[in-house]
């Protein structure tokens, strides 16, 4: 044996050591011992033996053989005297080489091992460092490379973009998969400042969720620096042609050059809820706020990556109506981004504080009614999760050992959680909820935060003065029963009883088409109508309501989805074309899922769906074939 092998072996003998307990079938022989609940499930990492504080990114982004290839050095502190590896995640990753990096930059090749996979949550990449004392601090540099199916990552050809003429990559990192395009400590628990350079083919520009840096400063070399610290899940990346406009003093927008007129239009009102959201809970502390447009294939609707929103384009309507998503994602500036869920079992502290925040900067833009339709709308799509969820998932602080945290995706942590704020405010007041809201951003502020800890800071601190509004045992029921408390305090809508009427009139006959009031209904007001029509409705009784109304052919993506459920469920033949489009073009898993799960449900409907989603496969992103795989294919979801 050489001294390298030798190394190795010794290496692999610590490997085991430090890992062995968060492999994949402890995960599920963990799953019957008590939960602790600031251990981060999802994470090989060996935190608190070793703390990454800073990530210098080098990297070159190659379209043909869609990968990123370069470098990471990790700033590493030492939490343990003793320990001799840092464990890090990756997942699918080649990796090359690992050095340590001397003061003066001399470089010093170091032992490393990638231990075995362990399905969604990849490999664990050991690498040998000097031992020293507590606080004292190393850098490590790895070379690397992704590979194309990493699951962070979606590579798009010509075809797929607004402008047909260049590729876009984008990177979606939340919940586990920075991990499949950087080797590092891949948990909410701990915090990076970062920098990284970024070599874009000619033509393409860079952005990061950081300060971007102008240039390219020289061949195609972009560069950034995130000064904030932040948790692995909001290091993004993207790729692409792009443009951008200035909206505000801190707010602009980057998007294709075909898109970049209409999304600056759409998106005029951010800087002003970027100042409605100040003013209700404190400095926004990250600087600017700027989004990204992306190609229709991106899995979500948005995603708050600091200082750079992405966005997906569906939310372009032409009338502004489904800005709410902005409000979301900027609220996360403060839910989420400054105080940040500790582990993936408090996903509802990032979701349901941040769906309270939007809908406040919602009724401060534009007033009540409007705030009460997005929560009648947020009700009602709970109710609908809640009917076919399992209990386990039902509850705020769910139970995510030994799963992926994308598979226990629902409106629960939204919805649930935003009820539970609002029962808490019916209980202590608006205003003391709005300034305890905003001690709390203060009083955490740049650290993370598990359920227990919200619990404990919340009756310190909002609910020992004021003894009798809430019981424990209410608390324990909103955080770990499934369902909704009777107590819950459900929102109501006077414009949506008006639809009520009007939908039921028209059902009945008793109504005339040209007689309902439907030219001058919101967004809102559309979907509700649409959202709550009978399980069967006669397809000539749809015809007459999209020649009137121009349903299928409609722009605004939510009502054409709410649209293209009825029409599947009553078989309204002439949306098949405008359903298969839809399909073909967008990618957002809450627009497609439940076309694919309603389609599933019938013969016919299973085989138009198969064969259309063995066309449209290849176009969508690693995150939403997972999450359809199952669904249209019936089989469980590739691992990788
Ligand atoms: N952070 C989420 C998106 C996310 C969650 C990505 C979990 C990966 C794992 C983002 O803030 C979000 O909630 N987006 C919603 C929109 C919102 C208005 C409810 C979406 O994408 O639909
Ligand atoms: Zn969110």
């Amino acid at each position: 044996m050489d001294a390298r092998a030798r190394a190795l072996s010794t290496l692999g003998a610590l490997a085991a050591l430090t890992i062995g307990s968060a492999g994949a079938g402890a995960a599920r022989a963990d799953a019957d011992a008590e939960l602790e609940s600031r251990r981060d499930y999802h994470s090989f990492a060996n935190t608190a033996q070793m703390q990454v504080r800073h990530v210098e990114l080098s990297l070159d982004v190659d379209f043909e053989a869609r990968r990123l290839s370069g470098t990471v050095d990790l700033d590493v502190e030492r939490r343990n005297e003793n320990a001799t590896t840092l464990v890090l995640d990756t997942r699918d990753l080649v990796v090359r080489e690992a050095w340590l990096v001397e003061r003066d930059g001399r470089l010093e090749s170091t032992p490393f091992e990638l231990g075995a996979t362990a399905g969604t949550l990849g490999e664990p990449l050991v690498v040998r460092v000097p031992s020293g004392a507590i606080g004292s601090r190393f850098r490590v540099r790895i070379s690397y490379q992704t590979r194309p199916q990493a699951s962070g990552l979606q590579w798009l050809g010509p075809a797929q973009t607004a402008g047909r003429s260049h590729p876009f990559l984008f990177s979606q990192s939340q919940a586990i998969h920075a991990r499949s395009w950087i080797p590092l400590q891949d948990t909410p628990q701990l915090r990076v400042t970062y920098s990284a350079r970024v070599r874009a083919p000619e033509g393409l520009r860079a952005v990061m969720s950081a300060e971007n840096l102008p240039g390219p400063a020289k061949a195609g070399w972009f560069s950034f620096r995130m000064p904030q610290p932040v948790p692995s899940y909001l290091i993004a990346l993207a790729v692409g042609r792009l443009e951008y406009r200035a909206l505000g003093p801190r707010t602009g927008i980057y998007a294709e050059p075909p898109l970049i007129e209409r999304a600056a239009r759409e998106f005029a009102d951010t800087e002003a809820m970027l100042e409605a959201c100040e003013r209700l809970f404190g400095p926004y502390r990250w600087e600017r706020y700027d989004m990204l447009v992306l190609p229709p294939a991106f899995p979500y609707g948005g995603m708050e990556n600091p200082r750079l929103t992405f966005l997906t384009p569906t939310i372009i309507a032409g009338d502004r109506s489904l800005v709410s998503l902005i409000a979301h994602e900027l609220a996360h500036s403060w839910s989420g981004n400054l105080v940040t869920n500790a582990t993936w079992r408090d996903f509802w502290l990032n979701e349901g504080l941040t769906v309270f925040l939007e809908r406040r900067i919602l009724e401060a833009l534009y007033g009540e009614k409007r705030r009460e339709m997005e929560d009648v709308l947020g009700l009602q799509s709970l109710r609908r999760d809640l009917a076919e969820l399992a209990p386990r998932d039902q509850v705020l602080a769910v139970d995510l050992r030994g799963r992926d945290p994308d598979d226990a995706f629902s409106d629960v942590p939204y919805e649930k959680g935003r009820l539970f704020l609002g029962w808490l405010e019916a209980r202590v007041g608006r205003e003391p909820l709005e300034r305890f809201l905003r001690e709390y951003f203060d009083a955490f502020a740049f650290r993370s935060v598990t359920t227990e800890e919200f619990r404990a800071h919340l009756e310190r601190e909002l609910l020992a003065a004021r003894p009798g509004a809430v019981r424990a045992a209410e608390l324990d029921a909103w955080l770990h029963a499934p369902g909704l408390p009777d107590s819950a305090v459900l929102p109501r809508s006077e414009a949506f009883a008006a639809v009520d009427a009007a939908r039921t009139g028209w059902l009945a006959g008793r109504i005339a088409l040209a007689a309902l009031p439907a030219r001058e209904w919101s967004t809102f007001e559309w979907l509700h109508f649409l959202d709550n029509l009978p399980a069967v409705v006669p397809p000539e009784r749809l015809g007459e309501l999209d020649a009137a109304f121009g349903l299928t052919a409609a722009g605004n993506a939510e009502i054409v989805h709410s649209w293209l459920r009825v029409a599947i469920r009553n078989r309204y033949a002439a949306a098949w074309p405008r359903l298969e489009e839809f399909l073909l073009t967008i990618g957002r898993r809450k627009l497609i899922r439940p076309l694919y799960e309603d389609l599933m449900r019938t013969t016919d409907g299973a085989r138009f769906a198969r064969e259309v989603y063995a066309r449209a496969r290849p176009g969508y992103h690693p995150i939403a074939v997972a999450t359809l795989d199952p669904i249209v294919r019936g089989a469980p979801a590739r691992q990788r």
